[in-house]
């Protein structure tokens, strides 16, 4: 007989950030069937329950406490955003489930109720800016949607411009779904102001309309590229060809990585997935894998010793081998940059050595001009 273990799932499919979340649900399922082959040996099979939050925060929060309430879930999967994982965190902490969240985000928070598996600043920010440093200048403008993460990754990109001797020419929120015409009066700006290049922390959909209004008003790829952490393959894929080419994104996975031979045990997923592969996909695919060996190891679902377990072990996953840091439930990865094609992919162009540490606080990294 195998024991059914129940499992929340929280990824929208509708509104401002569904179509990055959508990538992240179907990981997860896809991850939930393969790792049910894998658990029949331990005896457990993991059972989903899927919410629709909607994308929005309170209703993460909202929905979060009925799966453990009615549910009887210990292990949630799930959101996208920093204020949607904020406002998750008091529900797991309060009755003491494990949120394991698979985006990269601003950093500067430890809970023993999540796992964090995407990239903090010190494997994405830090490697982007100073790539954009020393290969379009230092003087930068930042672009985002109106919330926790951008305005929190700002604040370092600030710090890292003004520590290399560089200039913020402007900074400007978007609504989170901001359409065409928020955009008209920023790239006007931007054409004005000229800066080496663009620091876009616009998520979601309100990412295509970004992209495509910096086309339309004549902006280069070459001359001025738009940076960012959470322009993915899911972006990507809504926008006009002509408006995705050139651009920079630093992220521990893109999907092209995979079209390498030496990766070939993942290729299938390219077919399988039914969505455009990107980091947030493949953290939320990977984070499931995980929890299945630690289940299988633990047998039992226990948060508390779920996450024992985990401080340490290491998987294989597409991106190369991922670790859960033992001391702050981050994860080891391996930071990435890649450019933008008109197809929707991206040629990476920079890879670290191997996985980097997480320093979500970042204490260790001591910002100086080169
Ligand atoms: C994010 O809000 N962490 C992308």
């Amino acid at each position: 007989m195998k024991r059914k273990i129940p499992i929340g799932v929280l990824f929208s499919e509708t509104g401002a950030t569904a179509v990055i979340e959508k990538t992240q649900l179907e990981a997860t399922r896809l991850a939930i069937v393969e790792a049910n082959r894998s658990l029949e040996t331990a005896g457990f099979e993991l059972v989903p329950h899927h919410l629709d939050p909607q994308s929005q925060p309170q209703l993460f929060a909202t929905l979060g406490e009925k799966l453990i309430l009615e549910k009887r879930v210990n292990i949630l999967f799930g959101c996208y955003t920093s204020s949607s994982r904020k406002a998750v965190l008091p529900v797991v902490e309060k009755h003491n489930r494990l949120l394991f969240y698979p985006t990269l985000y601003e950093g500067f928070e430890f809970s023993p109720n999540v796992v964090y598996a995407g990239a903090c600043p010190n494997q994405n920010i830090i490697f982007l800016a100073e790539f954009m440093f020393s290969t379009f200048g230092k003087s930068c403008y930042l672009v985002g949607s109106d919330y926790v993460y951008p305005y929190e990754s700002n604040r370092v990109m600030k710090d890292l411009v003004h520590g290399f001797g560089g200039q913020i020419l402007g900074e400007q929120y978007v609504p989170m779904d901001a359409g065409p015409s928020y955009f008209q009066p920023i790239v006007e700006d931007l054409a004005s102001s000229s800066p080496d290049f663009v620091f876009s922390t616009v998520v979601g959909n309100a990412t295509k309309h970004f992209y495509e209004a910096y086309r339309e008003a004549g902006l280069s790829a070459e001359a001025m590229p738009i940076a960012s952490l959470t322009t993915t393959e899911a972006e990507l894929a809504i926008m006009r060809p002509e408006a995705r080419a050139g651009h920079f994104t630093s992220a521990p996975f893109f999907a092209s990585l995979l079209l390498d031979p030496r990766r070939s045990r993942w290729s299938h997923l390219l077919q399988q997935a039914g969505v455009p592969l990107n980091q947030c996909w493949e953290s939320a695919y990977s984070q499931v894998l995980l929890f299945a060996e630690s289940l299988a190891s633990v047998g039992s679902d226990d948060p508390t010793r779920i996450v024992q377990d985990l401080r340490g072990r290491e998987f294989d996953a597409p991106q190369g081998t991922i670790r859960i840091d033992p001391d702050n439930n981050h994860t080891w990865v391996i930071p990435r940059i890649g450019r933008s094609k008109s197809d929707g992919s991206f040629e990476i162009i920079r890879e670290s050595r191997g996985g980097v540490r997480p320093d979500p606080y970042l204490v260790s990294y001591a910002i100086s001009s080169s």
